[in-house]
């Protein structure tokens, strides 16, 4: 989060990359000839057994309930049913039936699970469905809910209409702990949002919403016991406690805990607009606009901060039954309190030796307060400290070392690290980001401290109309590296997954591909012509928004009240045109034997769609949509790279290596490409282009080369080695 170094995630990420070996999936196959069901579930079961036969989903399909029952799960069936009556515009009964000897779908659990959703919850089951019946069996109603789930995701299609595949499957996750961070404090995220959030959570099976519900930009929850701090730090932006009621009412029936965080003591100018004598240095204090790292932070010499800390925590104690809160406590920077001699003096005369001490005695303070409310603290990962009291949970932002250090003094842990989604990174970074990995050289009881982890959703550069794209479907790979077994973990077979898993994520609600197009025709303008707005797709489908934090460098004026809808918004992470574009170039250039034909049709007519579609955009006058003019820009590159990879093409398909200025004209081409200006895009097919040239200009020594050794000798080439920065 912190804009000025963004440099520390952009190592740690690069590091990502890095994990090492990955198994293959341990789906077990029968061994029966006959065409099985590709998996496309999302979590993978811990394990999953497909068999020859088909269950038949009709009208006639019904549900029993065999042993426990309540109003959670029949809530949880009828939504079920109301999902597939959707997806297969079937009229199914909603209501379970009573005898399980006439029922499809026979449900039996023990219990009903936790009242409040909790970490020691045992949300395992079983489901068997054979060619007569489908049984979903489970310890508690959570289980169930998860069962259910993995049920949807099993309806499959054929000729004959709707089928359930016979399928063995025996499921838990890997991790306690699987969240979904949401900051609702730098642009405010209504109630809609949270709720259709809380539906993708439950389909990937997550169990953990977490509100960064305080920041610099926003106080947004409403305190009874000191209304003046949401009336004047939150523009009138914020969760009423009835809200909140109703938030944690829909995460309790899908079996989701939610977990608030007030951030303290730093990242707090909206706490100290409303009460700036709690302030470390004398105010007046208004609410941030900007983004990045502040220095309003809390004075914790001042007894009267923790009067109104009881107040609020304990009125928060009550209204969130988690056991758990969070207190932020990250990116303190010091300021204030270095300038302020009081709070030095204070530091001295109670031995705490610098502003970490004195960071470590506030959360002493914290913590005693929250455990005369019931409650555990969690915090980011500045809060751990010798002194911190147990029970407390690391929340590892800056580093995966944080969490084995935490796990090594005997403190749980939850990650983050690897799992910013705001950064812009793809699915398959995060996906290869485990908690746990193979390498770790925790001792089994450290290991059992790793609770998990969460995805996070900072705020600055996302509005309730691009969230979802921004969230979805990459949290869904975040889903699976959480619940399923270490050893799933596939690139490619999780991106095909994703891409079905995408679908289902807007059966309920998400409105990621919907809010894309009404962005992009939004751009384009009212008067654009069918084939503007198409061109203009075409183009917000192949970039995507700079990484890291780098669009704040290159829109330095955008504050909170700025409409974010220029083209960056259009764009979204992880694009898939150019994922398939980039497997189209590994399979054009690297099978062995002919190049393949099939593939190279594909690119060239790929890079004429691009070409045309970079043209259109950029030469249409942006007079009628203002916010088309940094985009032309924008299409006027990808028109102009889409053209080097035409002419790598035809010098690869006419097997003439062009000259070296032709080289050295290509690179210096692709390279401007990669410079992003102000719009704050990139294109992600670059790496593919830089490849097609380098192929272009090596291809007499294809022959020569093993087809290793000719990969080897292309990537060395298209991405040579940075130069050393001294
Ligand atoms: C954080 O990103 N400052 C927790």
């Amino acid at each position: 989060m912190d804009n000025s170094s963004p440099s520390l995630l952009r190592l740690r990420l690069a590091a990502m990359l890095a994990i090492g070996f990955c198994a293959s999936i341990p789906i077990a196959r029968s061994t029966d000839s006959a065409p099985l069901m590709e998996n496309d579930l999302m979590p993978v079961p811990a394990q999953l057994r497909f068999s020859p036969g088909r269950l038949r989903v009709t009208e006639t399909f019904a549900v029993a309930v065999g042993g426990h029952d309540d109003a959670r799960l029949q809530a949880a069936i009828s939504r079920a049913l109301r999902r597939w009556e959707a997806r297969t515009a079937l009229k199914l009964d909603r209501v379970a039936v009573a005898s399980a000897a006439s029922a499809t779908l026979v449900i039996d659990s023990r219990e009903a699970g936790h009242s409040i959703p909790s970490i020691d919850e045992d949300e395992s089951y079983t489901l068997d469905i054979t060619a007569s019946k489908a049984t979903l069996r489970a310890p508690n109603v959570v289980g169930v809910l998860r069962g259910l789930e993995t049920l949807l995701q099993l309806l499959n299609r054929d000729a004959d209409g709707f089928f359930l595949p016979v399928v063995s499957i025996h499921d838990r996750p890997r991790f306690a702990w699987r969240g979904l961070m949401i900051d609702v404090a730098r642009h405010w995220q209504p109630i809609d949002v949270i709720k259709r959030n809380l539906d993708g959570m439950a389909l990937v099976k997550l169990n953990v919403l977490h509100l960064h519900l305080t920041d610099d930009q926003g106080f947004r929850i409403e305190s009874r016991t000191h209304p003046e701090l949401q009336s004047s730090g939150s523009d009138g932006h914020y969760f009423t406690q009835d809200q909140i009621r109703d938030i944690i009412a829909y995460a309790q029936a899908r079996g989701i805990r939610v977990v608030p965080e007030f951030d303290l003591p730093g990242h707090a100018t909206s706490w100290v607009v409303s009460h700036p004598e709690l302030a470390s240095l004398p105010g007046p204090y208004a609410i941030e606009r900007h983004w990045g790292v502040f220095n309003p932070v809390l004075d914790p010499t001042n007894e009267a901060l923790y009067r109104l800390l009881d107040d609020f925590l304990g009125e928060m104690a009550q209204l969130f039954p988690d056991a758990c809160i969070h207190i932020g406590g990250d990116e303190n920077n010091g300021v204030q309190w270095n300038a302020s001699p009081r709070i030095q003096a204070f530091i001295r005369e109670h031995g705490l030796k610098d502003n970490a001490g004195l960071h470590a005695w506030f959360n002493r303070r914290l913590s005693a307060i929250l455990a005369r409310h019931g409650k555990t603290l969690i915090g980011w990962d500045e809060v751990l400290h010798p002194d911190l009291p147990q029970p407390a949970i690391i929340h590892s932002w800056r580093g995966p070392e944080s969490l084995a250090a935490a796990a090594r003094q005997g403190y749980r842990g939850i990650l983050s690290n690897g799992y910013y989604i705001d950064l812009i990174h793809p699915a398959s970074e995060h996906y290869l980001n485990d908690p746990l990995p193979a390498t770790t050289t925790l001792t089994i009881e450290e290991q059992r401290r790793v609770l998990g982890g969460e995805a996070t959703m900072w705020s600055e550069w996302v509005t309730p109309a691009t969230i979802d794209s921004r969230i979805w479907p990459r949290t869904a790979a975040i889903a699976e590296r959480l619940w399923s077994p270490r050893e799933v973990c596939d690139v490619n077979d999780m991106y095909r997954r994703l891409a079905v898993v995408s679908v289902r994520l807007e059966e309920v609600g998400l409105d990621g591909e919907r809010q894309h197009g009404f962005m992009v025709r939004h751009l384009a303008g009212e008067q654009a012509a069918a084939e503007d707005v198409k061109a203009l797709l075409t183009l917000a489908d192949i970039i995507e928004p700079v990484k890291d934090y780098r669009r704040g460098g290159l829109q330095p004026g955008v504050v909170q009240s700025d409409p974010l809808t220029n083209l960056a918004d259009c764009a979204r992470p992880d694009s898939a045109a150019a994922r398939s574009f980039a497997e189209s170039v590994n399979r054009f250039l690297f099978q062995p034997g002919q190049l393949d034909r099939v593939q190279a049709a594909k690119i060239v007519q790929q890079l004429e769609i691009w070409n045309a579609a970079g043209r259109k955009v950029a030469g249409r006058p942006a007079g009628t949509a203002p916010a088309l003019n940094e985009t032309a820009s924008v299409a006027q590159a990808l028109a102009e790279i889409s053209v080097v990879g035409q002419d790598a093409m035809q010098a690869l398909l006419s097997g003439h290596a062009p000259d070296g200025r032709w080289v050295i004209q290509c690179r210096a081409q692709l390279h401007r490409a990669t410079e992003p200006g102000p719009a704050a895009v990139e294109f992600p097919i670059v790496p593919s282009l830089e490849l097609l040239v380098a192929a272009a200009a090596e291809q007499d020594q294809r022959s020569s080369l093993a087809p290793e050794a000719w990969r080897q000798h292309l990537r060395a080439i298209a991405f040579p080695p940075a130069p050393p920065t001294s």
